[in-house]
């Protein structure tokens, strides 16, 4: 195991984060599968799911991702899964693993919230890390290391993004065994 979490800062304007949000809270395709086998659900859109499911949104997710790459060679620029979350005070998040037996495979996450500040809470805990969520920062995680939201301390719905994408081989996140 080397690094496990990457944060990419400054990677979009906040008027790109408010107009994905915008789109995404006029949809009527938020469901309430997720957490599978754990009683207390949250919102959840699929954007991307091999194929694109919600069009306009898979394209800003796309150019999204774009920008990300730009920033980091981390990951091939390919979007196996993309959807977006939403999740409240009213609710303590699952810790979880996702991934446990695919090692190609990493994850982004980052906020739609272009007004989420320090004192909201929902920060990105992975592993022993909280890292707190900057608007218009991403990161890039081992999605197989325990992650979750810590508590959400405002009143506002946390709209968080994530993208499933391939590990680049030559990447530092990439799945090496110890006779490598
Ligand atoms: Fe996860």
């Amino acid at each position: 195991m080397v690094n496990t979490v990457e944060i990419v800062e400054d990677v979009i304007p906040m008027e790109y984060l408010d107009m994905i949000k915008y789109t995404a809270m006029n949809s009527e395709a938020w469901h309430m599968k997720y957490p599978q086998n754990h009683p207390d659900k949250h919102l959840k859109m699929d954007i991307i799911d091999g194929d694109a499911r919600q069009p306009l949104l898979a394209g800003m997710a796309m150019g999204l991702l774009i920008m990300i790459y730009k920033k980091c060679n981390l990951f091939r620029p390919e979007i196996t899964y993309a959807g977006i979350s939403i999740k409240d005070k009213n609710r303590l998040d699952n810790p979880h693993t996702d991934h446990v037996n695919d090692l190609g495979h990493i994850k982004i996450f980052g906020l739609l919230n272009s007004d989420w500040g320090s004192m909201d809470g929902g920060l990105f805990l992975h592993g022993d890390e909280a890292i707190p969520m900057k608007p218009g920062n991403f990161v890039i995680f081992d999605p197989r290391i325990t992650h979750s939201a810590s508590e959400i301390t405002c009143d506002k719905q946390r709209l968080g993004l994530d993208f499933t994408v391939p590990v680049n081989p030559q990447g530092r996140f990439a799945y090496h065994s110890e006779i490598d």
